[in-house]
C-alpha cells in the first residue's frame, strides 16, 4: 500500500472515496464537514437531524456519488466526543475506514484531515492506522480471489506550506507501521514454518538489509557461553536453539553513554514440555515468540529512524517440547549467571530463556533493560486483552515507558513488584524456583524471576500474553497478531 500527500483541494480529487471524520457534538456538521455539506446541498445536516449521522465513535456513514465532490463516495467516520479525541483516536479512524472500504472492494481513497488538526503527528498516525489495517493473516490461503486490499491512500487537507511537516509524519508512520507488520508477519508463521533456526535467518536478513550489526549464536556457542537455562528448555526437542543479537550504534556514540537493551522471548512453539498444556487452544502457542518478533521489529524501525542512543537487542529462541530428553519437574539447572534454578514446572519456560538473555545483554554492555514476553496466563486473568502488564525495578525508567505507551496509543498498566512476592520464588533445593509457591500472583512472580537476573540495572518487563494476539478482528485491525508494544518501544528509544 502506498500513502502519499496530496495538496490539491479535496473536492477536486478523483478518488474512489473521500474519507473524513466528525465529532459527537450537538452539531457534528462543522468546519470542513459543513463545507462538504454545503456543496452536497445540505445532505449531511439532513442525515444529522434524522439521527443517522451522530459522530459516535467509529460510526460509518457512506454516501455514494456525493454532489460537489469529484470522489465516487464520501465516508464519514464518527470520532466520538471532541474532548476525548487524541492521536490514538485518529489512528483507529484511519484504520477502521481502510478496513470498511477494502471490505467493499475499494482500492484507493483520500483521507481528509480536519481543520486545525493538520500536523506532523496526524500524518504519522494516519499512515500507521491505514498501513496496519491493511495487514491480513492470509499468507497461506491459496484462494486469493476474494483478496481485498487498499493500494493507494492520499493524505488530503494539507496546504503547500504544511506539506513538509505532513511528509515527515508520513515517512515516520510508514517506518513504524512497516516494522509492526514485519513483526506480525513473523508471529503469524506457524511453528512448522518458523523454527528457531529459521527465525534467526529472517532476523539476520532483516538486520543486513536495514544496515544493523547482527550475530547469530548457534547451539555450540550457546553451550560455550553456559546458557544452561535456555539449553534446558531446548533439550526437549530436536530443533536447536538460537540467540539473535542485533545492534544499532549511533554515529557519534559517546563513551560511557547509556545503552538500551531489548530482550524478547521467542519460543517458536510452547507445548508446556513435560508439564504439558491441554490440547484445547494449544495451536495458539505458535505466538509464544511475539516478544522476540516485536524486538526485531523495533530494531528494524530504529535502523531507519536513527536515534542518538545505542540499542542492543537479544532474542533467545527455542521450542518447548516433550520428549525422552526433555527436562523434568524438579530438575535443577545452572543459568549463565551462575544462579541455580529449580524447574518446578516446565511450562514456565519463558522466564528461563529470558534469564540467560538478560545475563548476556548485560555482558554486552546494556545498562537500561526492557524485555517483552508472552509470559503468563495470569496476566490475561488480570488485564484481559486490553492492557499490557508492565513491571519495573526503577520508577523513573518505568515512567518513561508509560509515557511512551500513552504517546504511542498502546494501553499498558503497571503492576506491583512488592518484595513480598519475591519470597514466593525462593528455592527449596536451589537458589530460585521457576514458579511461585501456590499463592497466586502468577504474573508478578514471573516478573520477579526475571528481575533476579537483571540485578541492579533499571529493568522493565512487558507481559504481552493477553495483547499480542487478537482472537477477533477489531474494526481497525485484523484477527491474529497485533505487534503490540512495538510503537511504545520505538517511542521510548527515540525520546531517550
Ligand atoms: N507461553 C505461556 C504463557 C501464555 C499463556 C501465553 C496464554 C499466551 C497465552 C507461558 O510459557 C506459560 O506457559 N506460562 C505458564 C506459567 C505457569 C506454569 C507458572 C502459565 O501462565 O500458565
Ligand atoms: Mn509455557
Ligand atoms: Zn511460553
Amino acid at each position: 500500500m502506498q500513502i502519499t500527500l496530496e495538496t490539491k483541494p479535496y473536492a477536486t480529487l478523483e478518488t474512489d472515496a473521500l474519507v473524513s471524520y466528525l465529532f459527537e457534538d450537538s452539531d457534528p456538521v462543522q468546519g470542513r464537514i459543513a463545507e462538504i455539506d454545503q456543496s452536497a446541498n445540505g445532505l449531511l445536516r439532513k442525515l444529522s437531524k434524522s439521527g443517522e449521522l451522530t459522530g459516535k465513535s467509529l460510526e460509518m456513514t457512506l454516501v455514494h456519488a456525493p454532489a460537489g465532490l469529484k470522489a465516487a463516495r464520501l465516508l464519514l467516520v464518527g470520532a466520538g466526543k471532541r474532548d476525548k479525541f487524541e492521536g490514538a483516536t485518529l489512528r483507529k479512524i484511519a484504520g477502521a475506514a481502510s478496513r470498511y472500504l477494502k471490505a467493499r472492494s475499494v482500492k484507493q481513497f483520500a483521507f481528509l484531515v480536519r481543520e486545525g488538526e493538520v500536523t506532523e503527528d496526524a500524518a504519522q498516525v494516519i499512515a500507521e492506522g491505514a498501513l496496519t489495517a491493511n495487514f491480513e493473516s492470509d499468507k497461506y490461503k491459496t484462494d486469493k480471489k476474494n483478496d481485498k486490499s487498499i493500494d493507494t491512500v492520499l493524505l488530503a487537507g494539507y496546504s503547500d506550506k504544511e506539506r513538509a511537516s505532513g511528509e515527515k509524519g508520513l515517512s515516520r508512520g510508514r517506518v513504524i507501521a512497516d516494522a509492526q507488520n514485519f513483526a506480525r508477519d513473523l508471529v503469524n508463521e506457524p511453528a512448522n514454518k518458523l523454527t528457531p533456526k529459521i527465525l534467526a535467518e529472517k532476523a539476520e536478513a532483516m538486520a543486513k538489509e536495514a544496515g544493523l550489526a547482527v550475530e547469530i549464536l548457534d547451539e555450540k556457542k550457546i553451550a560455550d557461553l553456559k546458557m544452561g537455562a535456555l539449553l534446558s528448555v531446548a533439550q526437549g526437542g530436536p530443533e536447536p536453539p538460537r540467540v539473535m543479537v542485533v545492534t544499532y550504534t549511533p554515529a557519534n556514540l559517546k563513551p560511557g553513554a547509556p545503552v538500551i537493551g531489548l530482550i524478547g522471548k521467542a519460543v517458536t512453539f510452547d507445548t508446556g514440555g513435560i508439564s504439558i498444556k491441554p490440547a484445547d487452544g494449544m495451536e495458539k502457542m505458535k505466538y509464544d515468540m511475539a516478544g522476540g518478533a516485536t524486538m526485531l521489529g523495533v530494531m528494524r524501525a530504529l535502523a531507519a529512524l536513527k536515534p542518538n542512543v545505542k540499542v542492543i537487542c537479544v532474542v533467545p529462541s527455542t521450542e518447548n517440547m516433550v520428549g525422552g530428553k526433555a527436562q523434568k519437574p524438579g530438575d535443577i539447572q545452572t543459568a549463565m549467571s551462575g544462579k541455580t534454578i529449580e524447574v518446578l514446572n516446565t511450562d514456565a519456560e519463558g522466564r528461563l530463556i529470558l534469564a540467560d538473555g538478560i545475563t548476556y545483554i548485560k555482558q554486552l554492555g546494556a545498562t537500561h533493560l526492557v524485555d517483552a514476553a508472552t509470559l503468563t496466563g495470569a496476566i490475561v486473568v488480570a488485564l484481559s486483552n486490553v492492557n499490557v502488564g508492565v513491571f519495573g525495578s526503577d520508577q523513573p525508567w518505568t515512567d518513561q515507558l508509560l509515557a511512551s505507551a500513552k504517546a504511542a496509543g498502546e494501553k499498558m498498566w503497571q503492576m506491583p513488584m512488592d518484595d513480598e512476592y519475591r519470597e514466593f520464588i525462593k528455592g527449596s533445593f536451589a537458589d530460585i524456583q521457576n514458579i511461585g509457591s501456590g499463592k497466586g500472583g502468577g504474573a508478578i512472580t514471573g516478573a520477579w524471576f526475571i528481575r533476579e537476573f537483571a540485578g541492579d540495572s533499571p529493568w522493565i518487563h512487558l507481559d504481552i500474553a493477553g495483547t499480542a494476539w487478537n482472537d477477533d478482528a477489531k474494526p481497525w485491525l485484523a484477527k491474529g497478531p497485533t505487534g503490540v508494544a512495538l510503537r511504545t518501544l520505538v517511542n521510548l528509544v527515540m525520546s531517550y
